[in-house]
């Protein structure tokens, strides 16, 4: 003979069961999802500290690095003959490129290669060899003034040829000292 008591009894613990699995798939949907709180992701990352002088000098001068290449690529463009001449632009950025690149070597502060600041593409090379690399940022600052100087005594004609030499000076510091992205 079949109990049929016993089907009619286990209806309610199956009900018991059909809220206890659904409560269990809820929570586990929940702790999948990522919360915008979650910082587990960053906290594999070595940290940065955006409190130092260290970051403080790169973002100074990745921002005076992107003001050179602004200013040296309007002085040369005008004298590779890509953009028309007007003096009194080409006097203006001439300067203003001398005087953005009297800064930079104050943006290489000891401590803030790559090695510590994942952010950055200084080499640490550059402390390490030093003064080479102050010769390269000389050589460069050389170039600016006196493209600066001829602007202002002869106008564009008398420093043409200076700046249309600017820009090998950048290829020979990044070379050795720059980090390239790939
Ligand atoms: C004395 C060395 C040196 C010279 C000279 C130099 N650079 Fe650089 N440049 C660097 C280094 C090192 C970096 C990487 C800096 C970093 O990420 O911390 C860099 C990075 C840059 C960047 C990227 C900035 C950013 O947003 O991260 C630009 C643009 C740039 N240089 C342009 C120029 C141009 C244009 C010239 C020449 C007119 C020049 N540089 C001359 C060393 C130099």
């Amino acid at each position: 003979m079949i109990d049929f008591s016993l089907l009619t009894d286990r209806e309610p613990i199956m009900i018991h069961l059909k809220y206890f699995f659904s409560f269990f798939i809820i929570f586990f949907i929940v702790g999948c999802t990522e919360s915008p709180n979650d910082t587990s992701a960053i906290e594999e990352s070595p940290a940065i500290d955006t409190d130092s002088p260290e970051y403080a000098a790169i973002v100074f001068r990745q921002a005076l690095l992107q003001v050179i290449a602004y200013k040296s690529g309007s002085v040369r463009n005008m004298a590779d003959g890509e953009i028309a001449i007007d003096e009194e632009k080409f006097a203006k950025d001439a300067n203003d490129l001398d005087a953005a690149v009297n800064m930079l070597v104050d943006g290489f502060i000891e401590g803030s290669s790559r090695d510590s600041y994942p952010n950055s593409f200084a080499s640490p090379d550059i402390w390490s060899n030093w003064d080479d690399f102050l010769e390269k940022a000389n050589n460069l600052k050389t170039a600016t003034a006196e493209v600066n100087q001829l602007a202002m005594t002869g106008g564009f004609v008398a420093a043409q040829t200076a700046a249309q030499e600017l820009g090998s000076n950048c290829g020979a510091c990044h070379r050795p000292y720059r980090i390239r992205n790939d």
